[in-house]
């Protein structure tokens, strides 16, 4: 099992490149199942979780490569099994996401249930919600989705909650659904919006992408297409965050400055110097860092892939931040961690107050999820000492070789194998 180790007290200078989101590339991956044709996919990153799609759509018998250079080429041609089993599964909840493209082209899919993860129960009850509106028959047993239609048929889809896999797999089924479907209270993530964008390059007819409501009229089929993945806002926010707790200069190249509006407001407020280009920004950190507010919310607002970073940040506040966590019910357990470092964190429910000013001294810990990983790294750039954080897998799902890009810019830190 990996470990990373990182000694703290360097202010960080230079520039990084963001890799593309995995986020957006995991239901871009899960579409090319909506066609025969061949489909390329570009800034595909070489993340676990990438790798893991790879090999369930190969399951399928679908052709799935993924080149060194980021390029994909796949093509679900004959599709030999419509099943996503449960030991692929266990380790991606976003597989959930072949669900709706499986329905709409295959009429039949069988998914193993993600399951719960550190942060939460992560139910899928929008997605089968919305399924069967359209004409989805879904029975829940023995851990799977047995799902089946005699043809899927354009509906309108009140969510309930917004939810960014359920947006993007209810998007994908209408795409070959009989009719329109309207969904309301969609989700506005720009991953949603670049799913969007591929599924139009194939041939979809959707609209309102972006925003709460999203209209789609089903076409008889989808053909291939070639499309290049965002830039990963989260990995974007997290070296903006390094560059801020550390005091130094960070250069995030190859971003998109707009998707990270809420991110970069909040830390200016909280003290760093922030100018935006076109395709990146700059970030200078500076004394003070002020404790500030933050809740998480639903894009545009602050993210909760954010949470974690930001509250590794706050730990070096000048006073008392509060930081409410309104998407899911436990995201606070790199809070404990943090605290092992020193920290002053009190966690109630779904809020933590952290009290700044308390130097954090390095530490072994524990990661439990892919954003409070990262967080941990973010703390121990900043501890005095050596922190070890154990459980680097839950990194390496989501960010790729996040040390290399941590040491080009001054970091001590190492993979201990
Ligand atoms: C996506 O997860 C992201 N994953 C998550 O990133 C991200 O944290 C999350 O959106 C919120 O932005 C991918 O895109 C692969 P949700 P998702 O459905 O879609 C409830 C990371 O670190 N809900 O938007 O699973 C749910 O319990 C990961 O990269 C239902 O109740 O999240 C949660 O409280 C972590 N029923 C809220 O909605 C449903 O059917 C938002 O969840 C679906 C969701």
């Amino acid at each position: 099992m990996d470990k990373i180790r990182v000694v703290g007290g360097v202010a960080l200078r230079g520039r990084v490149e963001t890799s593309g989101a995995k986020n957006a590339a995991l239901p871009a991956m899960a579409a090319t199942l909506l066609t025969g044709d061949a489909v390329q996919l570009e800034n595909l990153p070489r993340v676990r979780d990438i790798l893991t799609t790879r090999d369930l759509l190969e399951k399928m018998g679908a052709e799935a490569e993924i080149r060194e250079d980021g390029t994909g080429t796949f093509r679900a041609g004959e599709i030999s099994s419509l099943e996503a089993p449960y030991e692929l599964v266990k380790t991606m909840r976003a597989s959930i996401l072949v669900l709706g493209p499986l329905l709409g082209r295959f009429r039949k899919a069988r998914v193993s249930l993600p399951g719960g993860c550190a942060i939460g129960a992560r139910p899928v009850n929008i997605h089968l919600a919305g399924l069967e509106k359209m004409g989805a028959v879904c029975e829940v047993a023995h851990g799977y989705v047995e799902a089946s239609t005699a043809g899927l048929t354009g509906a309108y889809i009140q969510m309930e909650t917004v939810t960014v896999t359920g947006t993007e797999n209810l998007m994908m089924a209408a795409t070959l659904a009989d009719g329109e479907t309207v969904l309301d209270n969609a989700a506005c993530e720009p991953e949603v919006v670049d799913l969007a964008a591929m599924l139009r390059a194939m041939g979809a007819h959707i609209e309102g992408d972006g925003t709460r409501t999203i209209r789609i009229r089903g076409v008889r089929r989808l053909r291939g297409c070639r499309h290049r993945i965002i830039p990963d806002r989260i990995e974007a926010g997290t070296f903006a965050v390094a560059g801020a707790i550390t005091r130094g200069e960070v250069e995030v190249a190859n971003c998109n400055p707009e998707h990270l509006k809420a991110v970069l407001t909040q830390l200016a407020q909280a003290g760093a110097e922030i100018s935006i280009g076109k395709d990146g920004f700059r970030i200078r950190g500076r004394d003070p860092i002020s404790s500030k507010n933050v809740t998480t919310y639903p894009y545009p607002a602050f993210p909760t892939d954010m949470q974690a970073q930001y509250m590794a940040l706050m730990t070096q506040g000048d006073g008392i931040a509060i930081i409410t966590e309104t998407i899911f019910e436990n995201r606070f357990l790199h809070a404990l961690e943090m605290i092992r470092m020193g920290a002053d964190i009190t966690v109630e429910g779904r809020q933590a107050l952290v009290r700044g000013g308390r130097p954090l001294t390095g530490a072994a810990v524990l990661a439990s999820d892919l954003r409070a990983s990262a967080s941990l790294i973010l703390a121990g750039l900043v501890a005095e000492g050596e922190t070890v954080i154990d459980r680097v897998y839950h990194l390496d799902r989501g960010y790729y070789r996040i040390e290399d890009k941590m040491a080009q810019l001054g970091a001590r830190i190492e993979r201990i194998r």
